[in-house]
């Protein structure tokens, strides 16, 4: 089965193949510049082995500039430029729910780092979510997905709960899988990049294929050119405002201690990469809540508590990424801080009071609040050095690059 159809190629020529690498401002426009041949650098190129030949199997390139972490891949979903290209498409395709009208990107669009702007998401059938959509922003990076999930390790795994979850409905496909292959197995372009992802295999479309594809898609989403790593990893020492180094230093310091939950290339404490030898996986409890003085978060959002039914894991959440953290308003799980000011005063404070309401109490005096959370002074000035900082943490080639966006509006 030869795939080298018109189709693909022109599907292909579209995607990862071009590089993107037109944009002068790339710090990786010199190491990624290889135009899709697929030499890449050599420590990228899980893809494409294993047997895998010809150009379908195209091995991917990170194209991330030198010392920055590749994303681990597990051994059986390699990386290769076609199941980047099938995923994307599988993620933009209103065909996985059950209305038809709805996608991952949905609630995860790119120009908001793929978040949805809501406090809370709704899905397809209206149902309002718990908590708020996350970005998916160098989600290749993280140890356990979803706010407080500890069991959801792989993107392979997560991409089942918005699917087939019915507590929330998020897409809605629960008992529609039949139905759901189907539909997909009838569109010509599936039918060319199945075979094309997953060479070799009797029946490649399959719902285990899907989801390895959105996860080759989603590892694919890599932030890397923000102000900050213009200036850590691509020597540019102009990349960032004075403003915003003395922010940095802010934020570094052990005065306002962001760095220990927010530290490394990722702004999370909990990552992992191709170099790293263990996971790390942390949860921390920051006093958004202190419901009459017990501890307590609101009902059905209590955090880590939920999966392991320990008291003290009341209100323990994961520190998401900051990357991007200007454009994914508003924040925490349940989108209940709205600015980044907001957000200063609630860690200022050492949590956050929350005077009358049913929510009602002090966070700062929650029992099982980390002791990291002190509470700081902040002058005007140092408050805007920090948000001047935390502003240089945008990617605007991501919020926009061609290779990330909805594939189906390009072509007829
Ligand atoms: C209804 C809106 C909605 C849809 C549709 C949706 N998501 Fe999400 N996504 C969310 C929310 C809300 C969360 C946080 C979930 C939680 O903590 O329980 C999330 C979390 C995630 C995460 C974890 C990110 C992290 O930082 O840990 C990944 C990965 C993800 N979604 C991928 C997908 C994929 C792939 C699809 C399509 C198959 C999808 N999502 C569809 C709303 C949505
Ligand atoms: C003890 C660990 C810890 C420290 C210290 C910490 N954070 Fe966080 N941060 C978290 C966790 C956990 C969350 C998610 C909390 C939730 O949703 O309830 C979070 C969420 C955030 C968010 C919202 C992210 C989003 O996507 O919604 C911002 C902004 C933020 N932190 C900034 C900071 C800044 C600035 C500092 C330093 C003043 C800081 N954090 C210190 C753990 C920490």
């Amino acid at each position: 089965m030869t795939m080298r159809v018109p189709l693909l190629v022109l599907v292909l020529s579209l995607g990862w193949s071009t590089m993107g690498c037109s944009d002068g401002e790339d710090p990786s426009a010199t190491t990624s510049g290889t135009g899709g041949s697929g030499a890449g650098d050599g420590t990228g190129g899980a893809g494409g082995q294993g047997g895998e030949g010809g150009a379908e199997a195209r091995p991917f390139d990170w194209g991330l500039p030198p010392g920055f972490p590749r994303p681990k891949v597990p051994e059986d979903n390699p990386m290769s430029v076609v199941k980047v290209e099938l995923g994307r498409r599988l993620f933009y395709d209103p065909r996985l729910s059950g209305t038809g009208d709805f996608s991952c990107a949905s609630c995860h669009r790119q120009e908001l780092a793929f978040t949805d702007g809501l406090a809370r998401s709704v899905g397809s059938t209206g149902e309002v979510h718990p908590r708020g959509s996350m970005s998916l922003v160098n989600t290749g990076f993280l140890s356990a997905l979803t706010w407080a999930n500890p069991l959801l390790d792989s993107l392979e795994k997560q991409a089942l709960v918005p699917m087939f979850g019915e507590d929330p409905v998020e897409l809605g496909l629960a008992g529609k899988e039949v139905e759901l292959m189907e539909r997909l197995g009838a569109e010509p372009l599936y039918q060319e990049l199945f075979p094309a992802a997953f060479p070799g295999e009797d029946e490649p479309l399959q719902l285990k294929n899907l989801t390895r594809a959105l996860a080759a898609f989603q590892r694919s989403i890599l932030s890397y050119r923000s102000p900050f790593d213009r200036y850590t990893y691509g020597g540019d020492p102009t990349a960032m405002s004075t403003s915003a180094l003395r922010g940095k230093d802010l934020f570094f310091s052990e005065q306002m201690e962001c760095f220990h939950c927010h530290g490394g290339f990722n702004f999370s404490d909990s990552v992992m990469h191709d170099g790293s030898t263990f996971t790390e996986l942390m949860f921390h409890n920051t006093g958004l809540y202190n419901i009459g003085g017990t501890g307590a978060y609101p009902e059905g959002n209590t955090g880590l508590r939920e999966i392991t039914g320990l008291a003290m894991d009341m209100g323990r959440f994961r520190a998401p990424t900051l990357r991007n953290i200007a454009v994914t308003a508003p924040y925490m799980h349940d989108g209940s801080v709205t600015t980044l000011d907001e957000a200063l005063d609630h860690y200022g404070s050492g949590g956050r009071t929350i005077a009358s309401g049913p929510h009602a109490g002090v966070g700062n005096e929650n029992p099982y609040k980390s002791e990291l959370l002190v509470g700081f002074t902040l002058t005007p000035q140092e408050r805007q050095d920090v948000k001047a900082f935390l502003e240089s943490l945008t990617d605007d080639a991501l919020l926009t690059d061609p290779r990330l966006s909805d594939p189906w509006v390009e072509t007829p």
